[in-house]
């Protein structure tokens, strides 16, 4: 293994999906696909008009039909698959393009736009349909219950104690295509840093939290990330023959 190079954290943002085809959050115009993140990804939107939001994550449900994984999600997939220490991908991306290209140590701390949550029973389902039509439940058979499996702002992110485990015992800290804007991922660098881990951030441009990181790589995602692996891969086999 590289020298004190053992555990690893990597964070991705919308950026990581961006050469895919999946528009990023904070567009040009500041608009997600034409909205407003408010009007789309709050609970008090779903409340206020339901119909609006269910349609919106249904099309975004629909575009992942369309796109495939770059060649930095396949570059994570293979630094997860031939790391022999520890590895956690922490997503806030709720498509599913990091395990579609071969991920297994990933979870989506912002949840998944490929599974249901229904407000009847509570239950977490796969889902691949029209959420607007209101089916029934697999779990409970109530129709009009399901809800994007989502975590929107106000709501807690999912699996936060096991990533701040992770984070505690990580060597290295990478982040990847995120804007740094929304917590608690911004502070993912901090907790790190504090913890003693190397930090990296590679991103079209610097994000917000940019100078709390050791080191930062400006760039698409798909040409910066598989050199990155390779390097830290080849590092490695050098440092045990
Ligand atoms: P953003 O849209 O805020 O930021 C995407 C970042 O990726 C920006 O800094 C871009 O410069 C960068 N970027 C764009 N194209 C890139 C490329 N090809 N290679 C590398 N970087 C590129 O998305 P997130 O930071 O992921 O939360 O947004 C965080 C959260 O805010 C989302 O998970 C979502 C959103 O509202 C919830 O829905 C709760």
């Amino acid at each position: 293994m590289p020298r004190d190079i053992s555990n690893i954290v990597i964070l991705t943002g919308a950026g990581i999906s961006a050469e895919s085809g999946v528009a990023t959050f904070r567009g040009p115009d500041g608009l997600w696909e034409g909205h407003r993140v408010e009007d789309v990804a709050t609970p008090e939107a779903f409340a206020h008009d339901p119909d609006l939001v269910q349609a919106f994550y249904d099309a975004r449900r629909a575009k992942l039909k369309t796109v495939e994984p770059n060649a930095a999600h396949r570059a994570l997939a293979k630094l997860d698959a031939q790391w022999p220490g520890e590895l956690l991908l922490v997503t806030q991306n709720v498509d599913d393009l990091h395990e579609r290209a071969g991920s297994e140590r990933l979870l989506h701390m912002h949840g998944e736009l490929g599974s249901a949550w229904c407000l009847g029973c509570d239950a977490r389902s796969p889902f691949d349909g029209l959420m607007a039509e209101g089916p029934a439940c697999p779990v409970c058979r109530q129709p009009g219950q399901l809800r994007p499996d989502i975590v929107w702002f106000g709501e807690m992110p999912y699996e936060m104690e096991r990533i701040e485990r992770a984070l505690a015992r990580c060597d290295l800290f990478v982040s990847i295509g995120t804007s740094g804007a929304v917590y608690p991922a911004a502070g993912f660098v901090q907790t790190a840093r504090y913890h003693g881990a190397r930090t990296l951030e590679m991103n079209l441009n610097p994000s917000e939290g940019s100078f709390h990181f050791h080191e930062s790589r400006m760039g698409r995602a798909g040409e910066l990330v598989p050199g990155w692996v390779e390097d830290l891969l080849r590092e490695n086999a050098d440092e045990r023959t």
